[in-house]
């Protein structure tokens, strides 16, 4: 299937032929939640432009089948995932100072797949490959478990109101699925705005039983994660930035998540760059 098959009348909607990816949403068990509303975006001609001539090189579409890395970026390098892509200028710039890794970018707004694989282009990016698709039907279905070097989940939306934070992307069933994903060291990398979502997901991490959190509660931001749009909105606003780095660890060797350091173990030791 390619870009344009997809209905691009509704481009937040996965493709028609997702098949039983579709059940699998935020809520778990089967539930249709979903982690993303539907926003509308101007395209202009350069992303237009970028759609035409990106995407049969960089671009796929989430619906099911294990994704063949090789064939992907033509090479086995680690992986990361950046889940959220946005606007997508975070992640052209992680990946133009990061060539040994390999970036898989999901997103489901048109114009931000746009607007990265412009960038892709303009800066002669080959590391970067853009999935059109919810996030965790491409973790489940086409993401082999122990893969992933590292996960990013930049400024995800916040869902503030209380009725809706079964659709936060942070909770304990996405996570462990995640995490199931990143290879044994491997690291989840949280970053949010938004205070009372910033503590939800330290219990969430802090909990999850293969997860041990490489700070003393949140992280200081580390040098390689750029300012984001969604970030710059935050700051202007007033709002903290919180960090959450959170490293996977073998089921044997995992913590007490209810033990003294709340927010999961405290590893020590230089980090690697999630
Ligand atoms: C608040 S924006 C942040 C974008 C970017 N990371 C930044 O910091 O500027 C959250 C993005 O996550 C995307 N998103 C939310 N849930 C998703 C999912 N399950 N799969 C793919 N993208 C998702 C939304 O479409 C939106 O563009």
């Amino acid at each position: 299937m390619t870009f344009l098959d997809v209905d691009r009348a509704a481009p937040d909607r996965p493709p028609a032929d997702a098949g039983p990816a579709r059940q699998h949403r935020v809520g778990g068990g089967g539930t249709s939640i979903r982690s993303f509303h539907t926003r509308q975006g101007r395209m202009t001609t350069r992303l237009d432009d970028a759609i035409t001539h990106g995407w049969p090189l960089h671009g796929l579409v989430v619906s099911g089948g294990r994704l063949d890395r090789e064939a992907l970026f033509g090479r086995r390098a680690p992986l990361v995932l950046e889940i959220g892509s946005g606007m997508g200028d975070a992640t052209a710039a992680m990946a133009a100072a990061d060539p040994d890794r390999d970036y898989l970018a999901v997103e489901v707004h048109v114009p931000g797949i746009a607007n990265l694989l412009a960038l892709v282009r303009e800066r002669g990016l080959t590391n970067v490959r853009i999935a059109r698709g919810d996030a965790l039907d491409l973790a489940r279905d086409m993401l082999e478990p122990d893969s992933l070097d590292a996960v990013h989940v930049y400024f995800p939306d916040p869902w503030p109101k209380l009725k809706h934070h079964k659709r936060r992307l942070i909770q304990p069933a996405p996570v462990a699925l995640l995490r199931s994903r990143l290879r044994p060291g491997g690291v989840l990398h949280c970053a949010t705005d938004w205070a009372p979502y910033a503590d939800a997901m330290l219990a969430t991490l802090g909990g999850d039983p293969e997860l041990v959190n490489t700070a003393d509660g949140f992280a200081p931001r580390p040098a390689h994660r750029p300012l984001t749009k969604f970030e710059n909105r935050g700051v202007r606003a007033g709002r903290q930035i919180f960090d959450l780095v959170f490293r996977r660890v073998p089921a044997s060797t995992a913590a007490d998540p209810t033990g003294p350091t709340g927010g999961g173990l405290r590893i020590s030791g230089t980090m690697d760059q999630p």
